[in-house]
Formats: C-alpha cells, structure tokens, sequence
C-alpha cells in the first residue's frame, strides 16, 4: 500500500536525523511491502531564511495532504539570544499545532537498561519506570489573550480553557489508559486555578464512563516532585500544555535516555512525529548526533500515524539490537567504539 510521509526536517541536526529514519521506513517498506513516499517541506529558522515564514502556507499543504507528518527539530540559537526578533522558528511549531489541530502531545517516558547509568536517578528508583505523558498542545496559556501595557512595563498571558478542548485531550488519556495500565492521573493546580477546576470538573463527569479506568488527581507542583521520587508510579500522566510542557522535560530526563525518546502529536488532521530532543545547533552537520530519537519517532508513526504495529515492533527490535551490540552514537557509548550518525541508520536499515 502506498502512504504519503511529509518530511519536515528543519533546522540544526534535524536534516541529519531525519535521512537515517528515512533510510529505516524505506526498508520497512521493503521488508513489508509498503510504499512510503517521501516528500520534503521547509519548517523553522531555515524556512525564515528562505521564505520568511517558519511555518509556510505550501508546507502545510503538504501536511494536510500526507497521511503522517515525520518532523526533525527546530530553533536556532541566533534567534534565542534575540528577544526582539519578529519571526521566531518556534512560531512555526505552534502555527503547525495550531492549523493541524494537534491537541495532544504524547511522550512516552520509558527506560532502556543499557542507558539507566546515565540517569540522574539511583537505578532502583529510575530502572523499569513506563509512563506517557499526554499533554494538552493547542490551547492554555500558550495560545490565550496575551498583551503589554502602552509603557511596556506590563504584560500579561491568559490561561483559558473551555469544555470542548478538556473534554477530547481527557478522552484520548483515557483511550490510552485503557490500552496500558488503566491508571490515569490528572495533573492541575485545582488549589488555585479556576480553570483547573475546569478541568478536574470534567475529569470527574467523565471518570465513571471508564470504570476500569484508576482515576487520580495530583496538583502540579507535587507531581514534579513524584516524577522524581516515585517515577515508577505513574502509567499515564495528563495534563494542560504548560504544564506539560514541563514535566514532559522533567520526566524525558529522568530514565538518563533523551536521545532515544520520540513523540507524536495527534488531533484533528495529520499527526506529527518527531524527537523529543532539540535542535542541537553544537552538533550539526558533524554526523555526530543520535538518530534513535527520531527512528523511535518512525515506530510511533507507523503505529499510530498509520496503524502498522507489526512493522512499528520491527523497527524496536532493531533499535534494541543496536544497543545491545554497541552500534551506537558517541552519547551513549560506554567503553566502545562511537558510530557516526549515518552509520547508525546504515546499520538498522540492513539489519532490519
Ligand atoms: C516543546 C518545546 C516547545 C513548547 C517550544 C519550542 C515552543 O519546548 O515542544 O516542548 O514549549 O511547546
Ligand atoms: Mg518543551
């Protein structure tokens, strides 16, 4: 069957990452028979330079009219250090979330026992911890009223959420609770924010419809610190999208694996699969940066994007192949010989 991936592969080390994930769909679609064609849109601060807009109308085209959308990373540190810029790279992520329709952010923290070493956390805290963090992505404070004051010396940021948006991200939680181990918790500041009490209120309306469902609640605050102390107590994590925006990096650090951690975006339209980590402006073009991130990001799409479990599984089993046997880039390699970026994907691809 034919299936049309959009590649957006933006900026830093996004280009090089994205090719070596190509290269492993390329062979999956050998190996299964699938026929994945690859079309590249331009995303970020490259699309700035080129066309002045980080997000362009054609790229979204292309998005709408693919089946899934394979997404590198953005940002430029150029723009980071300029507070006053007009155009940001990141105003192209949240305008793809936005006209996609994207609402929810799905980042699945696990663990690999070859990596639990470089975790911050004592092994037995960390190893075997398995948790999704689903987190509300186009609405909250990020998308609300914001302003200045004519004398500039006030500025504000409104975080409004209403029914329809709470009720479809606590949905899909739910969905996907039921697919794993049937515990959800609710992470908000219902102490404070009334629309966090939205949230809860809603979260309780909807609890009895899913009766093997655990429902808990946690205020935001003590779950960063939970993420830390008891990470293996959590199974899926739901939450608006500042606050998701922050325990996911909490929580993506914690199992020492960030360069293997991929995500999805789902929602209205084409989903969007990409890295959890960034751009890693240091490392570009020197062949150097981990392609598993995104590799795992391929799995997710293929699994999620475009229902094909058996091949998403495939591609797993390689990427744990190649830890297994030392096939790996210089972040992760303990004692052994560092692979570069390329041949990493070369490997998996063949292996495959
Ligand atoms: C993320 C990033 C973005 C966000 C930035 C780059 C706008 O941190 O995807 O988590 O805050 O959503
Ligand atoms: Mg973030």
């Amino acid at each position: 069957m034919e299936y049309k991936i959009a590649v957006l592969k933006g900026d830093g080390i996004g280009p090089e990452i994205v090719d070596q994930a190509i290269k492993v769909l390329e062979a999956v679609g050998r190996k299964f028979q699938h026929d994945f064609v690859f079309t590249e849109a331009l995303t970020g601060a490259s699309a700035i330079d080129q066309v002045g807009d980080p997000y362009p109308e054609e790229t979204h085209q292309l998005c709408m009219d693919s089946d899934a959308v394979l997404f590198g990373s953005i940002g430029d540190p150029k723009y980071d250090n300029d507070p006053k810029a007009s155009v940001r790279p990141e105003q192209g992520l949240l305008a793809m979330r936005k006209k996609l329709g994207l609402y929810a952010n799905i980042r699945p923290v696990s663990t690999f026992p070859s990596l639990i070493h470089k975790s911050p956390l004592r092994k037995d805290l960390v190893e075997g911890a398995d948790f999704v963090v689903v987190r509300e992505l186009t609405g909250g404070i990020y998308f609300g009223e914001r302003g200045r004051s004519e004398d500039l010396n006030k500025a504000f940021d409104t975080m409004m959420y209403n029914r329809e948006e709470v009720e479809r991200i606590l949905k899909l939680a739910f969905d996907y609770a039921a697919k794993r181990n049937k515990r959800l918790t609710v992470v908000d500041k219902a102490n404070v924010l009334a629309s966090s009490r939205l949230w809860r209120e809603i979260a309780q309306e909807m609890g009895p419809a899913y009766p093997d469902i655990e429902l808990d609640y946690m205020f935001v605050d003590n779950a960063a610190m939970q993420i830390i102390q008891w990470p293996k107590k959590f199974d899926v994590m739901v939450t608006g999208n500042m606050f998701g925006d922050i325990l996911s990096d909490e929580a993506s650090v914690i199992t020492g694996s960030l360069g293997l951690l991929p995500s999805a975006s789902m929602g209205i339209h084409t989903s969007v699969f990409e890295p959890i980590h960034g751009s890693y402006p240091q490392a570009a073009g020197k062949n150097i940066a981990n392609p598993l991130a995104t590799v795992l990001s391929a799995a997710m799409l293929l699994e999620l994007g475009l229902d094909l479990k058996d091949e998403a599984e495939a591609i797993r089993l390689v990427v744990s192949r190649s830890m297994d046997e030392g096939m790996v880039t210089a972040d992760i390699a303990v004692d052994q010989k560092a692979y570069k970026t390329s041949e990493v994907g070369d490997w998996l691809a063949d292996k495959l």
